[in-house]
């Protein structure tokens, strides 16, 4: 019965796309069994970013929750909360605000790239304070393990630092809040199909979840590959291949046999191209189906929503209690 309990999610900004595929949801699917699991719909940690378009913020709400489930998350088992209709999140972040050093996040290297990425002249607070409140999102229920890429550690070491900091300060002894470890997603990123070193949406080279075969196809054909391979006669380097990363990610049956013919000029890049795509969509289909579906009946999807953030803030509720305990935050 009992399970330690796992917490990740995503911001809602848009439809995931097949690096969160490859990079989280799948390690997720695996994971429901196993621990208790809480998705978070991060629509505050969104607004770090995309404040100026509440409306896409709102309904992406759906869609990231949609794009979640539809990969293979079973809403029966999981527990879907949604960040901003969760009180102890909101008052976490500013206790745990009182914990941390504004030069530690400012040499937060994650910070620093996304920062520059979204290119910020001016770096707002709550841009710059986003750890501290995931910090929050991790802890308010008592998660032990945050399933997440690379790029999120130094979000997981802060969070571990304040709840050291919070325990000591306030436990005397007691251990008030959970210190949390990351459980590290054993995928790679995935590259971009530009070449870049990452897919991602502000990036513009995403494949989503719902694009549809042609535009896959599409997509795909317009991959960068090898770049010193001219023509088909040309022995190609799979190292270098963008293309082929994805053949190791998707068509792993594949990809040693296309590795080889592609060294010995034996496959052409569209015919790779072509054996990609056809793999993408098989594995996307079932996948657009059930997105289809959910989209048809957002209801559902709202009722699955409303039942998870309610189960957490109670859960939250107890956290707080516990915390204003220790803080001697009480009413007088
Ligand atoms: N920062 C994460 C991302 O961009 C999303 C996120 C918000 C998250 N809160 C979280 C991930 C808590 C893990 C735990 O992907």
């Amino acid at each position: 019965m009992d399970k330690k309990r796992i917490l990740t999610g995503d911001r809602t900004t848009g439809r995931l796309h097949l690096g969160h595929y490859a990079g989280s949801l799948q390690n997720r699917i695996k994971l429901q069994d196993k621990y208790d699991t809480f998705i978070l719909l991060a629509d505050v940690q969104a607004l770090t970013t995309h404040f100026k378009n509440p409306d896409l913020i709102s309904d992406s709400i759906y869609r990231v929750a949609i794009d979640n489930l539809s990969a293979g998350l079973n809403p029966e088992k999981i527990t879907l909360v949604q960040q901003s209709q969760i009180a102890a999140i909101a008052e976490l972040t500013v206790f745990y605000s009182m914990l941390v050093s504004v030069n530690s996040l400012r040499h937060n290297p994650t910070i620093k790239t996304e920062a520059r990425q979204y290119g910020y002249d001016e770096l707002t607070y709550g841009f710059l304070g986003y750890p501290v409140s995931q910090a929050a999102d991790i802890t308010f229920c008592n998660a032990d393990l945050v399933p997440v890429g690379e790029d999120q550690i130094p979000h997981i070491e802060q969070a571990r630092k304040i709840v050291r900091r919070f325990n000591d300060l306030y436990g005397k002894g007691k251990e008030i809040i959970r210190e949390p470890e990351a459980l590290l997603s054993s995928t790679p990123r995935l590259a971009g199909l530009d070449g870049g070193s990452k897919m991602g949406k502000s990036l513009g080279n995403a494949i989503y979840l719902d694009d549809d075969a042609e535009t896959v196809a599409s997509k795909v054909m317009a991959a960068v590959t090898d770049k010193n391979r001219i023509t088909a006669v040309d022995k190609g380097n799979p190292g270098i291949c963008t293309v082929f990363t994805y053949h190791s990610t998707f068509n792993p049956e594949e990809c040693e046999n296309i590795c080889n013919m592609c060294k010995n000029a034996k496959i052409g890049c569209v015919a790779c191209k072509k054996q990609l795509y056809e793999k993408l969509n098989t594995l996307l289909e079932p996948i657009r189906e059930k997105i289809a579906y959910y989209e048809m009946n957002r209801a559902k999807v709202r009722e699955y929503i409303e039942a998870g953030s309610a189960k957490a803030n109670q859960i939250g509720n107890q956290t707080m209690e516990r915390v204003k305990e220790a803080m001697k935050i009480l009413m007088l």
